[in-house]
């Protein structure tokens, strides 16, 4: 049953934010980008579920909980993206309007990091944008169900 909830997952290594790498991904925390998901989902009437895990089990687990009656995931899959075969099928099985983020531009980095295995199984992907991209994957999942919960 839909309810509307539209769900925020960070993969392996991304409760490190603010701290990891900051030249490539930025000052900003993993729950500052929380609060600003919350925050604009709030502006919608929308709640929000966030779940970080260094463990794709975990992350499936939690998918196959909340993923089935959400309005959309915003996901950053961390390294998964590159090899995580079990978040693919687990998101292909839920089929839910899916927006796969990187701050980084993936593609103009190590060779390992330009296959993206979740591709074919996500709605739409943004790369590079830092921060922004999260505000991007929220404004379009929150329109395009506030415009048409039937499709949520
Ligand atoms: C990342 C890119 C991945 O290659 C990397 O393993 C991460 C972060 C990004 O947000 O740019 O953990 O997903």
């Amino acid at each position: 049953m839909q309810n509307g909830k539209l769900l925020l997952v960070h993969g392996p290594n991304l409760n490190r934010l603010g701290l990891r790498s900051p030249e490539i991904y930025g000052h900003t925390s993993l729950s500052q980008i929380e609060e600003l998901v919350r925050e604009m989902a709030d502006g919608f009437g929308v709640a929000t579920e966030g779940f970080q895990s260094n463990s794709e089990g975990a992350i499936i687990d939690f998918l196959q909980s909340y993923g089935p009656s959400c309005l959309g995931i915003i996901i950053n899959p961390g390294a998964l993206a590159h090899y995580g075969l079990s978040l693919r099928d687990c998101l292909e099985d839920i089929s839910r309007p899916t927006i796969e983020v990187h701050i980084s531009n993936v593609h103009r980095r190590e060779e390992f990091r330009h296959r993206l295995v979740l591709s074919p199984v996500v709605e739409g992907q943004i790369v590079g944008l830092g921060v922004e991209g999260y505000r991007l994957a929220a404004t379009y999942l929150l329109t395009r169900y506030t415009s048409d919960p039937g499709k949520g």
